[in-house]
């Protein structure tokens, strides 16, 4: 999730450009870029922040019309070289989203002579542009983008700039936001409305496979056939602040409505379904290597911990490979039994996480081979691995986890169905299945979040109380887990999460009618005894609200509440539970009045141990 901004108008567009960036530092902060076309283009970029692109720049650097970016790396290391814009010849392009093909295209650039200078999807566009106009001369830019429009899969907004045509810009989406803003001295195209809206609160939201041109006298808008089309113009009520939540209350919320995007993007390009098969290409392991992998060790603590926990159940069950989940900080300490033939993972959305690099560390001194999962490219995890697995959610800004959860669950399955695939323990159909679920998790996702208002009640229903229970089994015991650390973390509750079965080996003595317990009770080898541990709970006076599949008409009986999620495989469940789990816990924390993104005593990256 990058930040892109353009300008064309009588104002200077270095400075708007500059201070509109700043505006979009929250999406993405590990390079930045401007490029102005005065006759030719001029370009400035650098590694990490806004203020940093400021030094660079000379004190005359001036113009009309330019482009802009912050940015969020997904592929390539932050350094300057891999920092937008990107230039093919005469033509820079900033771009913010995934070219889901662009090894492929590449390839054809490569072999048409064009050179890379960096490792991003986004160069891949400013070649194809440059090729397409060359082999195409009768071509005008706003021709030429439409064309490579479709020849490239995934997600993008793109601002291209072209000194042949050096009055205006020109910009398309697919999947990615791009939104123009209408001034009295110039024209904004930008990520969100917070780049441009102390300039001017008129704005026009550009859909999909749309184009855009501005120029100084006006903008001009484009459906893919190249027709102009008339837009409609909003008029933004937001403030600055609420702008860059999107209009909700908090990062929080707005993070966790951002999943059904988050994780679409961490499984773009590594899915085919046709084939059942999973393209894992970062993982840097080969078949014969996963064939003679004996035990995975995964590091890891708070939520990506739990994360994987829930990998553990995935590995054993659909690769059967022997696995162990480790608090970091226990490990790092600990006497550890590793060998060469163990695999160790570790989990850290930040990748700054100290007590988990410094377990992976240790654990390399076994020979080890050793990956991450992680959410921040360049991050220093990023140093420690042989292999990196990224999820792609974009910088989370509430100190609790919820986005980078259900991402890393994401890399989870796709490493357990390619394990299990390749050793022969999971059939294509098999992995098809499970693929196939995947693919339809976003659009599930959205159904959970449409149907916020029943979790809201629960969770103000609940809210005054002072301990809470979460029960689960197999993939919903780390689930039930989450439940409670989420709701521990931003509602200050006391909350416990345990696998159900163990329930009468103690922590049944806590359960009262002053104690709720929330059971995830979705469809599975293990439903039978979970319904039997609700009535255990049930019977020592509890209220039990579960989270339950939309087709389950039994449960109602046996509960006082049902929170539903849609029908799924039974190994996906955890991805939606997740979701009604984070929902239970914001409107907890909000209906409790405390500080949701800003929780006590916690801090977003644990950098000290
Ligand atoms: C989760 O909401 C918390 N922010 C915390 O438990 C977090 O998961 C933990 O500190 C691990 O962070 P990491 O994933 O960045 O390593």
């Amino acid at each position: 999730m990058c930040g892109i901004v353009g300008y064309v108008g009588t104002e200077n567009a270095v400075d708007i450009i500059i201070s509109s960036l700043k505006k979009l530092e929250y999406r993405g902060y590990d390079s930045a870029g401007i490029t102005v076309l005065n006759q030719k283009l001029e370009t400035y970029k650098t590694v990490g922040k806004i203020a940093d692109l400021e030094k660079i720049i000379p004190a005359n650097f001036t113009g009309h019309i330019g482009i802009g970016h912050t940015r969020w790396a997904t592929h390539g290391k932050p350094e300057t070289r891999n920092a937008h814009p990107h230039l093919s010849s005469n033509i820079a392009v900033v771009h913010n989203g995934i070219i889901e093909n662009y090894m492929k295209l590449k390839e054809k650039l490569i072999s048409q002579g064009y050179e890379f200078l960096s490792d991003t999807d986004t160069e891949v566009i400013a070649h194809l542009l440059h090729s397409t106009i060359k082999n195409n001369t009768q071509f005008s830019l706003l021709d030429a983008v439409r064309h490579v429009m479709n020849e490239m899969e995934g997600s993008y907004a793109i601002a291209v700039l072209y000194t042949a045509e050096p009055d205006h810009i020109v910009l398309a989406r697919k999947d990615s936001p791009l939104v123009i803003g209408l001034g009295n001295n110039g024209f904004f195209a930008a990520s969100d409305v917070t780049a441009f809206l102390r300039y001017t609160k008129n704005a026009v939201y550009v859909n999909d496979k749309e184009l855009v041109l501005i120029s100084p006298t006006g903008v001009e808008f484009y459906n893919n056939d190249g027709q102009q089309i008339e837009k409609k113009v909003d008029i933004i009520e937001w403030d600055e602040e609420a702008a860059e939540k999107a209009g909700y209350e908090h990062f929080m919320l707005k993070e966790i409505h951002e999943q059904p995007a988050s994780i679409q993007d961490t499984y773009a390009g590594k899915i085919s379904e046709l084939e059942g098969r999973v393209i894992l290409d970062e993982l840097k392991m080969s078949d014969d290597q996963l064939k003679n992998l004996q035990r995975i060790t995964i590091i890891a603590c708070g939520t990506s911990w739990n994360a994987g926990c829930v990998g553990k159940y995935l590995f054993e069950s659909l690769a059967g490979i022997h696995t162990d989940i480790e608090t970091a900080s226990e490990f790092r300490y600990g006497d550890p039994v590793l060998c060469g033939q163990v695999f160790t993972l570790a989990i850290t959305q930040s990748g700054e996480t100290a007590d988990t690099l410094a377990a992976i560390r240790s654990s390399k001194a076994y020979g080890c081979k050793a990956a991450a999962i992680t959410n921040v490219v360049g991050s220093s995890i990023t140093r420690e691995t042989d292999s990196v697995l990224f999820t792609r959610a974009g910088p989370e800004i509430g100190v609790a986890a919820t986005k980078t959860f259900t991402a890393q669950l994401i890399i989870l399955y796709l490493m357990a169905i390619h394990m299990g695939t390749v050793r022969g323990r999971l059939t294509p159909e098999n992995a098809r299945d499970i693929l196939v679920g995947i693919k339809q998790l976003p659009g599930q996702v959205q159904k959970v979040l449409n149907n916020k208002n029943i979790i809201k009640e629960c969770a103000e229903h609940y809210a005054k109380v002072q301990d809470y229970f979460f029960i689960g089994r197999h993939v919903n015991y780390p689930v039930s887990l989450e439940g409670a650390l989420k709701l521990k973390e931003i509602s200050y509750i006391h909350a416990e999460g345990y696998a159900a079965g163990e329930l009468k080996h103690g922590p049944l003595a806590l359960i009262s009618s002053e104690t709720p317990v929330v059971a995830i009770a979705t469809k599975g080898h293990t439903y039978e005894k979970v319904l039997s541990n609700i009535k255990e709970v049930k019977a020592r006076g509890a209220e039990v609200i579960a989270i339950a599949n939309q087709s389950d008409t039994e449960i109602n009986k046996y509960v006082d509440m049902v929170l539903r999620i849609p029908d799924c495989h039974e190994l996906l469940s955890p991805v939606l539970s997740s979701v009604v789990l984070q929902l239970l816990a914001y409107y907890t924390a909000y209906a409790r009045g405390c500080s949701i993104d800003k929780p006590r005593n916690l801090a977003k990256s644990v950098t000290v141990e």
